[in-house]
């Protein structure tokens, strides 16, 4: 019974969990490009760097020409051409590696968030209820950004940094070795001194950002209950208790800026010294004869580039930290493990007749307490079973553990002799057509919503579906039928246009076993009453479970169990239960609007039929 659309679903891609693992797993997979960059970058700053010494050579050549009185043209043509080669050198490096980056940067973070987006969806429903969906998708858009960030970082500051300082080192050891020194003990000192005051900043940079993010979430909240500020004449009093966390935030700002501003004054002093001690110093080994005016130039030259490029660094060290720990608080909130998985071995469910057996089920959301406890419960093939119990008594759960959208703690769910445990999620939910007790649709339009139910429907097949749920009225209704959009989660239309679209999409979607989590509740009596048709039809030949407050909702099915507190206490037909004088007599007495238990179920669903005509 089932179609090529339920085959096994693909398993979720495998990632590390820690930020730096991470990284380098998504690096590995480009590592062609990554390695083409990384040598581009390396000629692009060996190129920039051997400028200087470029220079030397040019003005060390015109300098002897001049004094040897020979022609100035045919000496400095050979530096001159390693200077234009420098030249063409650093432009095609440069933009060799732009070009490898317009193409890698967007296949990196594509490819990112298509895992972690994989990732996230065979994620449990017990994980979707404690995280956030806009916060999930944010992390998902911060992590895929902050791991290539982590990546260019590397590549595009780090790393020519790195060359810059090994290089000016061996240009300027072969001039003078305790120049070299000189420079070498500022490098070190420099780079350390940086990375401290980064790490230090680290943690005001981290509540500046708690302090930001609060904002945006008071924010968030306050526009969530624009309706309870406008209901309650509240706009002054959210301004103001807006305006308190705004302080603490440009508090928080203040401090950071100061710190970074403190970090900047270290920068600018520890460049003025080097610049100062290295000219002061040259000029002392030239006069003594110990270097070239062309290497005096040289060294001046190569301190003024690498401060350039080292004057960032803190910054640069702080970004890092940054995006690592973008990365990290992504890794760490999505890439955790599933909870509700299928078994390597696991087959498709195959549904012949529809039948459920639950066996000794245990279960509880949380430990203390429990909502079953060796519940037990058989569904016959093909049998309509309603269900009814007062609010919280596990009826909801009841249903999501047969979806398997949490795991029982003790016993199973067998549907035609097959453990659900085993079976592929996907082939589970495509076996059962379900209408949730208030069900979401997608911010497209009603048509694709609808569809939803089976993919390959043509249109007409959907428009005889919404006609079938007695949705088709209402479509043609809205401005543009059945392309019109229906809000985030479906919030322009009312709940029970939204039962009738969620009833559509089951109608389409055809499966085996059918349940109704209140599908019908928010309908009028009259719409019910139209609609009872249509679900009559679409009962046929499945097996079915209705769960309704409503309790005529369920008079004609052929068992009626009654929960209380997860607990079955009692069953039977209608006119059984009646009989009975149980709990539910009593709830039907009280709804029926004072029937006595003892009227015949046919006379009260008389009576009922009658207030419907006289409702229409
Ligand atoms: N995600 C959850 N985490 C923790 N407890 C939950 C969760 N969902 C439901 N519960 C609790 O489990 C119990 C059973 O809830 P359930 O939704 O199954 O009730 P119900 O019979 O469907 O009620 P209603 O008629 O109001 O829909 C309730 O006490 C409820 O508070
Ligand atoms: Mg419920």
């Amino acid at each position: 019974m089932l179609d090529a659309s339920q085959q096994l679903d693909p398993p979720a891609p495998r990632l590390p969990n820690s930020p730096l693992a991470f990284v380098l797993h998504f690096v590995r997979m480009y590592w062609p490009a990554v390695l083409g960059v990384g040598l581009l970058e390396t000629g692009q700053s060996t190129c920039a760097i051997l400028m200087p010494y470029a220079i030397k050579q040019i003005m060390d050549a015109v300098y002897t020409a001049q004094s040897q009185g020979s022609e100035v043209w045919t000496v400095v043509s050979t530096p001159l051409w390693f200077f234009g080669l420098l030249n063409l050198g650093l432009v095609l490096f440069s933009r060799g590696s732009g070009t490898i980056l317009v193409m890698l940067g967007p296949a990196l973070r594509r490819r990112i968030r298509r895992h972690l987006f994989a990732y996230l969806q065979h994620h449990s429903q017990r994980y979707f209820l404690s995280n956030f969906a806009g916060s999930l998708a944010n992390r998902i858009a911060e992590t895929s950004m902050s791991t290539a960030q982590v990546l260019w970082t590397t590549m595009f500051d780090f790393w020519p940094l790195a060359i810059t300082f090994s290089v000016s080192l061996v240009l300027l050891s072969r001039v003078n070795l305790s120049l070299a020194a000189v420079l070498a003990v500022w490098v070190a000192v420099y780079v350390s001194v940086s990375f401290a005051l980064a790490l230090r900043c680290r943690r005001y940079a981290r509540e500046y950002a708690a302090a930001r993010s609060l904002v945006s979430g008071k924010i968030v909240d306050s526009v969530t209950n624009i309706m309870n500020s406008k209901l309650f004449a509240r706009r002054d009093f959210e301004r103001e208790y807006l305006e308190h966390y705004l302080n603490i935030e440009v508090s928080r700002a203040r401090r950071t800026f100061w710190f970074m501003e403190g970090i900047r004054w270290f920068q600018f002093i520890a460049a003025a010294c080097l610049m100062v001690g290295i000219v002061t110093y040259a000029i002392k080994i030239w006069t003594a004869g110990g270097m070239t005016i062309g290497e005096f130039a040289m060294a001046a030259s190569l301190c003024l580039l690498l401060i350039e490029q080292a004057r960032g660094l803190s910054r640069k060290f702080l970004e890092f930290f940054e995006y690592v720990g973008n990365v990290n608080d992504g890794v760490s909130v999505i890439i955790r493990p599933h909870e509700v998985i299928d078994r390597p071995e696991a087959l498709p469910l195959r549904v012949s007749r529809g039948e459920i057996k639950i066996q000794n089920l245990d279960f509880s959301y949380t430990p203390t307490r429990p909502v079953f406890s060796r519940l037990n419960l058989h569904i016959r093939p093909g049998e309509k079973l309603g269900l009814v119990g007062f609010s919280g008594s596990g009826k909801s759960t009841l249903v999501n553990l047969i979806l398997r959208l949490f795991e029982p703690q003790g016993g199973r769910i067998l549907i035609d002799g097959q453990d659900i445990q085993a079976v592929s999620q996907e082939t589970l939910r495509g076996a059962v057509a379900m209408i949730p007790q208030d069900p979401m649709l997608f911010h497209r339009t009603l048509m694709e919503n609808v569809r939803y139910g089976r993919l390959e429907a043509r249109d007409d097949e959907v428009i005889a579906a919404a006609r079938q749920a007695h949705a088709h009225e209402f479509i043609m209704a809205t401005e543009e039928k059945y392309e019109s959009l229906v809000g985030e989660r479906g919030v322009k239309l009312s709940g029970g246009q939204r039962q009738r679209i969620a009833l559509a999409r089951a109608i389409l979607k055809d499966a085996p076993i059918l349940i109704l989590d209140e599908a019908t509740s928010s309908l009028d009596s009259v719409t019910e009453h139209y609609i009872q048709e249509s679900l009559t039809a679409l009962m046929r030949d499945k097996t079915v479970l209705v769960i309704a407050h409503r309790l005529s909702t369920l008079a004609h099915l052929d068992r009626i169990v009654v929960f209380h507190a997860g607990e079955i206490r009692e069953q039977g037909t209608h006119a059984e239960l009646l009989a009975r004088e149980g709990h539910y007599a009593r709830m039907w007495s009280m709804q029926a609007g004072g029937f006595l238990p003892e009227v015949a179920p046919e006379a009260a669903l008389a009576a009922v039929d009658d207030e419907l005509e006289t409702a229409e």
